[in-house]
């Protein structure tokens, strides 16, 4: 009698698994026969060949944004025949709104011709909806927004611009579209699965998982098995662009591009505005007698190694003669976002006292936008600590006034930003107190011209991050998956 009970639910669990999978699998084949007919029908009705770009924040105003509106200002210039379309969740924000906010915030001239779909589920991407299982939670819910995107507009060009990687096999399997991605940041990272294994706790790494071998153990098996799903989705992509070397590796090393062979990614740095820079006079040369300003910019957050910049300064006065330190004066520039921070410059100006600095080093603090200008212009010397930093902004920005930068040997300024063979030289790397006092001494002991060669390198090598040549790498990249559709 049990044995056949047993036997009878077999059955009907085995019965009841075969029958779902068929209608999973039935209407997965349907959907793609239904977008197939679809796209056939509007090609025959001439319909033009379009791209949609998956931006659910798109009214954000951040660099995300910025790309994304780069973006479709080149292609409007470049293909117009080509209709634009962007998904976007931003329910009370009109298409003339966004437009005009997009101007406000970025000056940049869009033609008012982009469709705007509208999608109602965004909230399925919010992280605090998943208190646990974060990422794979938000990575479903955005599929599930991809649904909706999918079923209200078909394209035939899908671009996502957000990082929601698991739309991807979606839109290039379901519904038939060429598909790219441009990824700022991966999803999951190798240093995301060895801060597990090392059991170190961060923001992605509870206290509680962290102290628990099991749990630890078990994060690690869902971590390595979100990153397989990852890495699954991204080879649905035909062309993959990311924003800086630090996100390349990343990407490489999750997603196998270049070991499988199958897609490979291009690096497309993200446009920064260093016009308005760049058009400021350089400050006079060290030769010319003043004060020799060495400028630092940035939070005062623990890890912008603000104590790091003073022993340098300490080291520096070591071996310059004392007539150059009498004219040497380090300005650290930075706002304050909480108390913390403030007790922080406090620290920072007793530090300086006890290394006797007080006379050459000035803290401001939470400066105005005028008085920021005044220090760019009259600096020669940008000084720049953070180890490992993703990209370096502020190193770009330094360069473009035409300051000579010591940065960190690590990076993305080491990566992408500075090039340090004669020759080519647009800046300085070093990795402790003696190498960036050495650094700082050297330029201090260069001749006016060498100086100048220097400055002007770092002058116009930023010009690889400004917004003509994200364009022209961006229409590059995407080129080919156009030509696709309009023969
Ligand atoms: C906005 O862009 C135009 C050209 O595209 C330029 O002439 C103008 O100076 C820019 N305005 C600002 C505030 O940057
Ligand atoms: C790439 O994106 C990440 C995340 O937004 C950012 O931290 C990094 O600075 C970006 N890189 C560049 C080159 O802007
Ligand atoms: C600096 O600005 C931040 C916020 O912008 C504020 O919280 C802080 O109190 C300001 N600090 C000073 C010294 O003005
Ligand atoms: C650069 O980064 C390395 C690695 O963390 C660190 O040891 C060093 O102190 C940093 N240098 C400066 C000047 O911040």
């Amino acid at each position: 009698m049990m044995l056949w009970s047993l036997c009878t639910w077999l059955y009907i669990i085995g019965f009841a698994v075969v029958l779902i999978f068929t209608a999973v699998f039935g209407y997965i084949y349907l959907s793609v026969k239904y977008f197939q007919r679809a796209r056939k029908r509007s090609k025959a009705e001439g319909r033009p060949p379009c791209v949609a770009f998956f931006h659910p924040y798109c009214n954000a105003g951040g660099g995300g944004e910025r790309v994304l509106w780069c973006a479709i200002d080149a292609l409007q210039t470049r293909k117009p025949e080509w209709k634009i379309v962007v998904y976007t969740g931003d329910l009370n924000a009109s298409p003339d709104a966004i437009i005009k906010k997009v101007h406000q915030t970025f000056n940049i001239s869009l033609k008012d011709d982009i469709q705007f779909v509208y999608l109602h589920q965004r909230r399925w991407l919010e992280a605090e909806r998943y208190p646990y299982f974060t990422i794979l939670g938000q990575s479903l819910g955005s599929v599930f927004l991809g649904i909706e995107a999918l079923i209200a507009f078909l394209p035939d060009v899908y671009i996502d611009t957000m990082g929601w990687s698991f739309t991807l096999p979606l839109f290039s399997y379901v519904g038939g579209c060429t598909t790219a991605c441009y990824i700022h940041y991966p999803t999951i990272s190798t240093d995301m699965l060895k801060r597990v294994i090392s059991r170190e706790v961060t923001i992605t790494n509870k206290a509680r998982v962290a102290k628990s071998p099991f749990l630890s153990f078990a994060k690690l098996i869902y971590y390595r098995m979100f990153a397989s799903l990852y890495s699954w989705c991204g080879s649905f992509s035909d062309t993959v662009m990311v924003n800086s070397s630090w996100t390349e590796d990343h990407i490489n090393k999750i997603w196998h591009c270049c070991s499988s062979g199958t897609t490979v990614t291009h690096r497309v740095y993200p446009p920064c505005d260093t016009s308005a820079l760049k058009a400021m006079p350089m400050a006079p040369d060290i030769s010319e007698g003043g004060p020799i300003k060495i400028m630092s910019i940035g939070q005062y957050r623990p890890e912008k190694n603000h104590p790091l910049q003073l022993k340098s300064m300490y080291e520096l006065r070591q071996i310059v003669s004392d007539a150059i330190w009498d004219r040497i004066k380090l300005v650290i520039v930075g706002s304050c976002r909480n108390s913390e921070d403030h007790q922080r410059v406090k620290d920072m100006k007793d530090f300086c006292r006890h290394l006797s600095l007080e006379n050459n080093v000035e803290f401001k603090v939470n400066i105005s936008h005028e008085e920021l200008k005044k220090e760019l212009q009259t600096s020669t010397i940008g000084l720049h600590a953070m180890y490992n930093e993703h990209f370096g902004i502020g190193v770009v920005e330094g360069m473009a006034v035409g300051q000579i930068m010591v940065s960190n040997r690590s990076g993305g300024p080491k990566a992408d930003i500075i090039e340090e063979s004669e020759g080519s030289r647009n800046g300085f790397l070093a990795l402790d107190e003696t190498e960036y006092a050495r650094a700082i001494s050297a330029i201090i002991k260069l001749g006016p011209a060498a100086r100048k060669r220097i400055r002007e390198a770092a002058r116009s090598s930023v010009d690889r991050f400004s917004t003509e040549e994200f364009e022209k790498s961006f229409l590059r990249t995407v080129e080919p998956l156009f030509l696709r559709h309009t023969n």
